[in-house]
């Protein structure tokens, strides 16, 4: 299995996304644990929620999922809306995932996306929930270069563990900058979205893609999340039963041959310029 780092942690580089889980039906919900126990069973141990998912009811699902696995195994991220970046607010903010979750910490608390609180005052409240021991290690999330460079230059800034960012065969801006400079900085890079989201359901490759992925016997999907698991990405798919959980799993030892990566590259163009940081 392929494995990356996160917060100090060595992982295995796909983890569980849980956008839109918890939303449906009672028989959608078992389901959708049934994916997630599917996944952790199968050796994946990341779970990225946030408060913002179905407003709680993501974090509430991950909670029952959970519920009889060794927390020790388990690294749950969590994130915080950015009208809740202050240190009062984000402490309520993470009471409230905490609960729903039924966990006494998270191993990843992230800034969802920048607001208008000042990033000092959004690294000091993070930097008291650590030392409160309410989360294990923190970070941001859809920030690009520049906020990045913001951050490490404030007190507490160097000990940001991870971004968490859009990344996929048509979102490939970050390679050119912010990949690198995470990189360098030991920062953890956490890919979302790598099917494009809800849109993931219809991908359609070119077909110099589609050859590749039957030749090595992959379906679309596998081989499109199997190549986000580069360069020590962390990749976090949604999948909500347990035959996409399945499907999604056998990419995680995927490997690229540079015939194969220069091709990919053909149809979905390294990025050779600065591009903004694109999010969903
Ligand atoms: N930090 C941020 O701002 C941010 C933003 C977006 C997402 N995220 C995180 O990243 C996670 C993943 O991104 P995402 O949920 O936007 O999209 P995604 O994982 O790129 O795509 C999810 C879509 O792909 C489908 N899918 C999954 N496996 C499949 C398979 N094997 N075959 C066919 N279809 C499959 C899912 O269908 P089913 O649901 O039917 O399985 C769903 O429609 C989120 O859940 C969330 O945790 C973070």
């Amino acid at each position: 299995m392929k494995n990356t780092q996160l917060a100090g942690r060595k992982v295995p580089a796909m983890g569980i996304g849980t956008w839109y889980l918890g939303e449906g039906s009672p028989a959608q919900t078992e389901q959708e644990i049934a994916s997630l126990r599917c996944g952790l069973d199968h050796g994946l141990s990341v779970i990225d929620t946030a408060e913002m998912y179905g407003d709680g009811a993501a974090e509430t699902l991950v909670g029952d999922a959970i519920r009889g696995y060794n927390r020790d195994d388990l690294v749950v991220v969590s994130k915080f809306y950015p009208w809740h970046a202050t240190a009062a607010k984000m402490k309520v903010a993470l009471a409230g995932s905490l609960h729903r979750l039924g966990l006494d910490y998270l191993d990843l608390y992230l800034l969802h996306w920048r607001g208008s609180t000042p990033l000092r005052e959004t690294l000091a409240g993070m930097q008291a929930l650590q030392q409160a021991g309410l989360i294990r290690a923190f970070g941001v999330s859809n920030l690009d270069v520049a906020d990045l460079k913001e951050l490490a230059a404030l007190p507490g800034g160097d000990q940001i563990q991870a971004n968490e960012v859009l990344y996929n065969l048509q979102s490939r801006g970050i390679e050119y900058d912010l990949m690198p400079y995470q990189a360098k900085r030991g920062i953890g890079l956490i890919g979302y979205s790598p099917f494009g989201s809800g849109a993931g359901r219809s991908i359609r490759l070119p077909r110099q893609v589609q050859e590749i992925a039957r030749a090595k016997h992959l379906s679309d999907h596998q081989l499109v999340l199997a190549w986000t698991m580069r360069d020590h990405v962390l990749s976090i798919p949604k999948a909500a039963t347990p035959a996409h959980m399945t499907e999604n799993l056998a990419a995680r030892d995927v490997t690229f041959t540079p015939d194969e990566l220069a091709s990919i590259d053909r149809a979905f163009r390294r990025p050779t310029h600065k591009q903004p940081l694109e999010m969903i």
